[in-house]
C-alpha cells in the first residue's frame, strides 16, 4: 500500500519524505491556501524532494469548475513533471474533463468521493485515482468503511484499474483500517504519519534495553 502525505507544507513533506517510505503527497486549494504561498512554487520544491524517486504522485488540483477550464489549468501543470497528478472533483464537468486527460495521458486523481457510484464513474473516465473522503463521511455519522468496502468490490468485480486513494484521514487507526479494506494508498497529514511510529511499549522497551546496555558495559 502506498503511503501519500497529505499537505501543502514543504517542512513537513521533506521530513516524511526522509523517513523513506512516502510514496507520493496530495495537495488541495485549501492546503494550499493555508500555507500562503505561490502554488507552482510549492509543487515545484515539492517534485524536488522526489526528483530521486520514479513512480511517485503528487496531486495538484484544479479550481475550474467548467471542463475547459479544468483542461486549461491542467496543461501546464502536466507539463512540470511525470509525477503531477491532476487533481478534479466528481463533479459532471469532472468527470468529462477526466475522460479528456486520460486521452492526454494525464495522470489524474478524481477526488472529493463520497459514494460508490461516483467512484464507479471516476474509474470509468479513466482516473489513475479516486480519492474517498472518509474523515468528512465520517463526520456527518455515515459509516466510511463501508464506502471503502463497496468501492473495492466493485473494482476488483470489473478489473477497473482506478486505484483507491483514501483521504482524509483522522487517526493512525485509520490508515490500518484502509490496509485492510485493500485501499491502494492512503494520504495522510504530517501529524498521523508521525503517530505510524508511536507506541508506549517500543518506547519503554527501547529505554529498559539501553539502561541494562550501559549496566552491561560499565562493569567492564
Ligand atoms: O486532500 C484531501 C483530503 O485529505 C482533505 O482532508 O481533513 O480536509 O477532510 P480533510
Amino acid at each position: 500500500m502506498k503511503l501519500f502525505i497529505d499537505s501543502g507544507n514543504v517542512e513537513e513533506i521533506k521530513k516524511a519524505y526522509a523517513v523513506g517510505v512516502i510514496d507520493g503527497v496530495t495537495t488541495n486549494p485549501s492546503l494550499i491556501a493555508k500555507e500562503g504561498r505561490d502554488f507552482m512554487t510549492v509543487l515545484k520544491e515539492i517534485i524536488e524532494i522526489f526528483e530521486n524517486r520514479k513512480d511517485v504522485s503528487i496531486s495538484a488540483e484544479v479550481t475550474s469548475t467548467e471542463v475547459q477550464g479544468m483542461l486549461a489549468e491542467a496543461k501546464p501543470l502536466a507539463k512540470l513533471h511525470p509525477s503531477i497528478t491532476i487533481k478534479v472533483p466528481i463533479t459532471p464537468s469532472g468527470i468529462k474533463a477526466l475522460k479528456e486527460m486520460f486521452k492526454l495521458g494525464y495522470k489524474t486523481n478524481a477526488t472529493l468521493c463520497f459514494s460508490a457510484s461516483q467512484a464507479l464513474l471516476a474509474a470509468k473516465a479513466g482516473a489513475t485515482y479516486v480519492s474517498p473522503f472518509l474523515g468528512r463521511l465520517d463526520d456527518i455519522g455515515e459509516n466510511s468503511q463501508k464506502l471503502l468496502k463497496e468501492i473495492r468490490s466493485i473494482y476488483d468485480i470489473y478489473e477497473l484499474e482506478t486505484q483507491i486513494l483514501a483521504a482524509s484521514i483522522r487517526s493512525h487507526r485509520q490508515v490500518i483500517d484502509c490496509a485492510l479494506v485493500g485501499a491502494d494508498a492512503v494520504t495522510m497529514p504530517y501529524k498521523i504519519f508521525e503517530q505510524l511510529f508511536q507506541h508506549p511499549q517500543t518506547d519503554q522497551g527501547l529505554k529498559k534495553f539501553l539502561a541494562d546496555w550501559q549496566t552491561h558495559n560499565s562493569r567492564g
